[in-house]
């Protein structure tokens, strides 16, 4: 496909002002396009833009869409690495585009920008996120306790008690984890890390009651046993969270019943 191409310099080749001194370069931008209403495939087209190697994948992103093609699709909202909605593949691996600067990418090569694998793309890098978050529905993440009267000050807990789910609290569902999961890829019914961090965060809070409930959930045959501990979940999760360690945490819950 046609290469369009964003650049600061003007007809003759010179930098535009303000730019002679920039740290710009040139980086290709090689994304994976797709459109149902204009073709049934996928294709890949390039786009050279002039960027500063310490802007982020967002920002080439941004570029292309404002000015050299508006009908390029894909999600982001705070551009800070909290709202998880631009998880994309980067140069083939799992990655939020606000969070990757274009200079640890090696921008001398094209760099290659591709939806999530294992959810149906509906345009672009945009995907059906529906049955990752059904997944998340299905194991219920919000509190649970049994007594039915308001508790007149809040639930107290010990620092410890506190510790231990403290990781699985940082989940922001970009769904790195279950889409570069092998298993998610053969068999869109496996509920997928995600689902399973955000199972564990209120599994092992002493506070909730619901715990058996939701580890009965996880016993299915498309819960936790599908997990083959390739570790691809806590290699692609941008917060770091140990995912695999969480995964196995409740397998070990399901066995001993303890928690
Ligand atoms: S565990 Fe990590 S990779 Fe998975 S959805 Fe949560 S933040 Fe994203
Ligand atoms: S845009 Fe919100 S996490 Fe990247």
């Amino acid at each position: 496909m046609a290469t369009p191409v964003l650049d600061k310099k003007d007809a003759a080749g010179e930098p535009e002002p303000g730019f002679a001194d920039s740290p710009y370069i040139t980086v290709t931008i090689r994304v994976r396009r797709f459109n149902a209403e204009v073709s049934a495939e996928a294709v890949w087209e390039d786009f050279q833009l002039e960027i500063d190697p310490k802007e982020r994948v967002l920002d080439a992103l941004h570029k292309i869409k404002w000015d050299l093609d508006g009908s390029l699709t894909f999600r982001r909202s705070c551009a800070h690495g909290i709202c998880g909605s631009d998880a994309m593949r980067i140069n083939g691996k799992n990655r939020l585009a606000c969070k990757t600067l274009i200079k640890d990418i090696n921008p001398e090569k094209p760099i290659t920008v591709e939806p999530i694998k294992g959810l149906t793309v509906l345009k672009d890098l945009v995907v059906d996120m529906e049955p990752f978050f059904q997944a998340y529905r299905d194991v219920m993440p919000f509190l649970i306790t049994k007594d039915t009267n308001e508790p007149t000050r809040e639930r107290l807990q010990t620092a410890e008690d506190r510790e231990r789910f403290d990781d699985t609290t940082k989940c922001i569902l970009c769904a790195a984890c279950t889409s570069s999961c092998p298993v998610f890829w053969n068999d869109g019914q496996y509920f997928g890390p995600a689902a399973i961090v955000n199972a564990h965060r209120f599994i092992f809070d002493s506070r909730d009651e619901a715990g058996e409930q939701r580890l009965e959930i996880l016993n299915d045959r498309d819960g936790v046993w599908r997990c083959r501990t390739t570790f691809n979940c806590t290699d692609a999760c941008p917060r770091g969270i140990e995912v695999t360690k969480a995964i196995q945490e409740v397998k070990r819950a399901l066995i001993t019943r303890r928690f």
